[in-house]
């Protein structure tokens, strides 16, 4: 194989390397040229190493090209790797040969751009650094799902993305035109899971989900990834330790395997590795309390906003189980308490720093009658809702889910300012390009 004549640049800033001759390809990071010394600081998927080609030192039409070179040119170097303290990452190349590619035309990124334009090159910035950091990064959350899931006996399953419905509220659906008919973009796959559950008992996805929410926030998406699991047989309590056990395996597995992408990204190892399950829990009524402490006041009965689950976190340095919220402002799924019937078996799992929901799951509703009165009350027709009322026709059995938002757990682990760097192009109210 082609691929086995070449050196990762990772491999090559070692020790054991130094004193022999590698051959290396990738892209051009920096190019710097000084009287009789080019400097080539060569990226590839793996990290950045300096090369240097001395005139004299090689032959004039290789020196010539490394001249010439541009940033982003993809380039093949043979080299020596020596050790040398001043260079980045302690060794350099001492450059023997050069095969330019693909020479580059001028790069349109450069130092001190706007967060807009970068958007606007969004296909070329996915090259930056931090970028590059993210989406290694964002590998391992996936990874670390599949394996969790799979450890615990969950079958994967999919759903369909055009649905002839709605499954949390309304106004944000996507429309689609389907022949036609109008149909809309899923928005959580969990009213085909529990459909599926009496096939498979125990179930998890991961998939986009799509939200119209007309909302310029730093935590909402338009298109986002999510990690549905749905059991049957689990309780609100089963469900809660399955989705704080995710966040916990998905954090130490990302901690051990990612130090350096991290650590460049400000977030230090160490504390991932802190978050362990179980978490801290309280209820929605006791969080008011805590609020209402902190000069907050909220009327019991209305959901907690995006500055009061920020107030609340400033309490945690670990994620926070916040359950029994108000069944009326609560979606027609979620059941009734038998011990409290003003509240519902439902949880929202925030996270610590940010302090945004990033897991929201529940028991399953297993009385008809209710989820027809609380759809109808949310404007929706029941009707429409038939083939999931026949799970609770033909042998019903307890059972929860939850769905965790892949993009905000990676803001949080990556300490991203914003949940546009968490996906390689993200889609918000007003982008839908490149
Ligand atoms: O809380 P949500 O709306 O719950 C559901 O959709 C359930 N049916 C899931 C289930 O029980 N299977 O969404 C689940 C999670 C949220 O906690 C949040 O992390 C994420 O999905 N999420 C978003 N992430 C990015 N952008 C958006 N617009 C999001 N909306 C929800
Ligand atoms: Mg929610």
């Amino acid at each position: 194989m082609e691929e086995e004549k070449f050196t990762k640049v990772e491999d090559a800033l070692s020790k054991k390397q130094v004193g022999k001759e590698v051959n290396l390809r990738g892209w051009v990071y920096r190019h710097r040229v000084t009287k009789d010394v080019v400097f080539v600081l060569l990226r590839d998927s793996s990290g950045i190493i300096q090369c240097t080609f001395k005139k004299g030192d090689v032959p004039e039409d290789v020196y010539d090209k490394a001249e010439q070179l541009k940033i982003e040119s993809s380039v093949k170097i043979k080299g020596v790797v020596r050790e040398d303290k001043r260079a980045p990452g302690g060794f350099e190349i001492e450059g023997k040969d050069l095969e330019i590619v693909h020479l580059a035309e001028r790069f349109p990124i450069g130092r001190d751009l706007s967060e807009e334009f970068l958007l606007d090159v969004r296909h070329l910035w996915i090259r930056s650094q931090k970028m590059i950091n993210v989406l290694k990064i964002r590998s391992k959350v996936f990874e670390s799902i599949h394996e969790y899931f799979r450890n615990k006996g969950f079958y994967l399953t999919h759903s369909p993305i055009l649905t002839p419905g709605s499954a949390e509220s309304g106004p944000d659906l996507f429309e689609v035109k389907f022949f036609d008919r109008k149909v809309y973009l899923t928005q959580t796959w969990q009213l085909y899971a529990e459909t599926i559950l009496p096939a498979l008992e125990k179930i998890y996805t991961i998939t986009p989900a799509f939200r119209a929410e007309k909302s310029r926030t730093i935590r909402h998406l338009a298109e986002y990834w999510t990690a549905e699991a749905e059991a049957a047989w689990y309780n609100l309590d089963d469900c809660i330790g399955l989705s704080e056990g995710l966040i916990s395996y998905v954090c130490q597995k990302v901690g051990r395997e990612c130090k350096k992408e991290l650590k460049t990204l400000g977030r230090d190892p160490d504390y991932l590795m802190s978050i362990k399950a179980p978490f801290p829990k309280i209820t929605y009524t006791e969080a008011l309390k805590i609020l209402e402490k902190d000069g907050m006041k909220v009327r019991w009965g209305k959901d907690l906003r995006t500055n009061e689950e920020r107030q609340l976190m400033t309490h945690y340095d670990k994620p926070l189980v916040v359950s029994h919220y108000p069944k009326d402002i609560m979606a027609f799924y979620k059941p009734r308490d038998p011990n409290n019937p003003k509240v519902a078996l439902c949880y929202d799992i925030l996270s610590p720093e940010i302090g945004i929901e990033i897991v929201g799951g529940s028991e399953r509703d297993l009385n008809i009658e209710e989820m027809k009165k609380a759809l109808k009350k949310a404007g929706e027709d029941p009707k429409k809702y038939e083939f999931y009322f026949d799970t609770r026709r033909y042998g019903a059995v307890p059972h929860s889910g939850f769905g965790l938002g892949i993009e905000r757990l990676i803001m949080w682990i990556c300490k991203l300012d914003h949940i546009r760097d968490a996906i390689p192009f993200p889609r918000t109210f007003r982008r839908c390009n490149p």
